[in-house]
């Protein structure tokens, strides 16, 4: 397996060089799988995708085939679909600078994962770790062949568009690594025709933990949603739920991941909203109780949250001017994506379309 990461969203060394002006890109999508992204996907994804749209040629888009891999209600899915594109836009992602996208509005995507399911071995498929896990979920039996190529159509997502970056949490390691074999088997069996991506993993500091269950990563399949804090919800919500947040029986603020996940979870929300580093936090709060950084804190988190709310219920309130961002977007995401895939077309034997050219 060829294995490359970086640790944080910097340009690795290994990348192809770029010509002046030129950005090098990259890709990155999360599912539409809930009716609010929760402050993990914030602060671990989507801030990071706004810091990157600068420097990087940024293309960004909502994977609605992928979610349709486990049973879907159309009419959820449909305004799934939005509300996450709604989010994107309101927590910055800029459809001037960047391109932003829904998977099923460019065919390209499950046109290259066919060509790709036929040089992906059945065994390495299996190896999927998150398939498995998910599989289990369902009871095995119940699992559908598209979740079993789940992977291989993520391929197809970050290939057609020749990123050198693909940032993503730690859990997607192994899908990047698929595609990375992909594209240097797909290269030298038909010849250089795919980049060879990265993973860019997030730092460690980014992960945000479930409030009333600190040790587990806040998740939208969480137990309770007590412990979840999302873009979407009223303030009055987002506040009663960090001041309800778990936290150990001591009284001093300090950071100590093993000894004190609660009260460090409520840290390193602290620090990476306010832009603070976790020990003026810590530094701030000697000698002060636990209810006043809760209390500190959830009014930092709603104010922080609040326009991106409004902005995202701005947007929804217009679906036709929402819908039409997304169609400008996948127009230019085609211009990439079919030009990748007429070459892979052509070097697989299909024939032209409409004779020889
Ligand atoms: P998911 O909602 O699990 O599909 O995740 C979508 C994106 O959000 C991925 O890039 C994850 O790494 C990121 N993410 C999800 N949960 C968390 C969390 N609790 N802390 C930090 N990042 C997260
Ligand atoms: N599998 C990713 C997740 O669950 C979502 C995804 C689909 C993706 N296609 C992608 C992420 C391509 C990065 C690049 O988070």
């Amino acid at each position: 397996m060829t294995s490359s990461t970086t640790e944080t969203v910097a340009v690795p060394a290994t990348s192809t060089k770029l010509a002046a002006g030129q950005k090098h890109r990259v890709l990155s999508g999360m599912q539409p799988s809930a009716d609010s992204l929760h402050l993990g996907n914030y602060i671990g994804a989507l801030v990071n995708w706004v810091r990157m749209q600068d420097e990087y040629d940024a293309i960004f888009f909502i994977p609605d085939l992928h979610a349709i891999t486990v049973p879907q209600d159309p009419a959820e899915l449909a305004q799934r679909t939005r509300v996450t594109a709604a989010q994107y836009i309101a927590g910055g992602v800029d459809v001037d600078k960047c391109t932003l996208f829904v998977q099923s509005q460019v065919p390209e995507h499950a046109q290259l994962a066919w060509v790709l399911n036929c040089i992906t071995g059945f065994g390495e498929a299996s190896r999927m770790t998150q398939f498995k896990d998910k599989a289990q979920k369902q009871g095995t039996d119940q699992a559908s062949v598209g979740l079993f190529t789940y992977p291989i159509l993520q391929a197809a997502d970050i290939l057609l568009y020749q990123p050198h970056g693909v940032p993503v949490g730690e859990d997607q390691r192994q899908h990047v690594e698929l595609s990375r074999d992909l594209a240097n088997r797909f290269n030298s069996r038909f010849g250089e025709t795919f980049q060879v991506p990265e993973a860019f993993i997030q730092k460690e500091s980014a992960k945000i933990y479930d409030l009333q269950n600190p040790t587990a990563k806040m998740s939208k399949s969480a137990e309770s949603p007590a412990g979840l804090i999302n873009l979407l919800d009223d303030p009055k919500t987002t506040a009663k739920r960090i001041k309800s947040a778990v936290t150990d029986t001591e009284t001093e603020i300090r950071f100590d991941r093993e000894a004190k996940p609660g009260i460090s979870n409520l840290l390193t929300i602290y620090s990476t909203i306010s832009g603070q580093p976790v020990e003026k936090i810590v530094a701030d709060y000697e000698g002060k109780m636990y209810g006043h950084l809760k209390v500190d804190l959830a009014e930092l988190v709603t104010n922080h949250l609040a326009p991106i709310r409004e902005r995202a219920h701005e947007l929804l309130a217009d679906p036709a001017e929402l819908d039409r961002l997304l169609a400008h977007g996948a127009d230019k995401a085609r211009g990439i994506a079919a030009a990748t895939l007429a070459d892979v077309y052509a070097k697989v034997g299909f024939l032209p379309y409409g004779g020889a050219r």
